[in-house]
């Protein structure tokens, strides 16, 4: 179990719930919205039985291993579907590893966090009445994944974060939620397009409704929506993920 009294002298005024094990800590703190929770208050658990990913897919949340954390969002104004929401919640989760490891991820549009080219850590955000749940896995301890997701998962420990413990990543998290949640839209884009390697100039492949576009990204629109601009010079603006890195020689399907 997480050390929660060492978390709660670093976070003395927060409100954070833990569970031993729950369905996914986004439909908890969906229920405490409703009754009545404060902004800031944060649902963790130490394994989801059906933890939500994006587009559909699940969150693999072995016992003990990653961080499965919901935080009720203060001061962020912009709607769930906002990309630029989405981008700060990266950031965040980026400079919560950088600082408590000696690991930088990448930002993969708009926020999956990728060390050595597979995904370390995962964001998603819900609306539920006047507040944005942001939902962040973050894989730290485990040592290996499920066959299905090995090929483009990782974690911090498999990346030579060493030894490390989840409760100091947490602390870092919440603190970093909370300083990229209050900048302005303008501050979030300039420090993505200088931090993402996928913001300018990546050869991608991103599925669209039906169809696969393939070409190089572009910068972000004032929005925070991903640009990308085929072989023809057509320029197509992102609306949501499903943006992969296609390198030189690989082929285009
Ligand atoms: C993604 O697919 O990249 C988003 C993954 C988000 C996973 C986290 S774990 C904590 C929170 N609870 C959930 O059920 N999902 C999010």
């Amino acid at each position: 179990m997480i050390d929660l009294i060492k978390i709660r002298a670093q976070l003395p005024h927060r409100r954070i719930e833990w569970h031993e094990s729950i369905d996914s800590t986004m439909t908890v703190a969906a229920q405490l919205i409703k009754d009545g929770a404060p902004a800031g208050t944060i649902v963790g658990a130490e394994r989801q039985t059906a933890g939500i990913g994006r587009h559909g897919h699940s969150w693999h949340s072995p016992t003990g291993t990653g961080l499965y954390v919901s935080i009720i969002l203060n001061g962020f104004r912009a709607s769930a579907n906002s990309p630029l929401i989405m981008l700060a919640l990266g950031l965040a989760v980026r400079q919560a590893v950088a600082e408590v490891t000696d690991l930088v991820p990448d930002i993969r549009w708009p926020n999956d966090l990728m060390l050595r080219d597979k995904k370390c850590a995962g964001i998603l955000a819900q609306a539920e009445g006047p507040f944005i749940i942001a939902g962040i896995g973050i894989n730290v301890l485990q040592r290996e994944f499920p066959p299905e997701i090995d090929a483009s998962a990782t974690s911090l420990r498999l990346c030579g974060a060493f030894p490390i413990a989840r409760e100091p990543v947490f602390i870092a998290l919440v603190n970093a939620v909370d300083e990229y949640c209050q900048m302005s839209g303008e501050k979030i884009s300039d420090e993505f397009l200088r931090t993402s390697s996928y913001a300018y100039g990546r050869r991608v492949q991103v599925d669209l409704d039906g169809h696969t576009l393939a070409g190089t990204t572009q910068g972000l629109d004032p929005s925070g929506f991903l640009i990308v601009q085929d072989d023809n010079g057509q320029r197509t603006t992102i609306l949501s993920g499903g943006v992969r890195a296609l390198e030189i020689g690989m082929k285009e399907i």
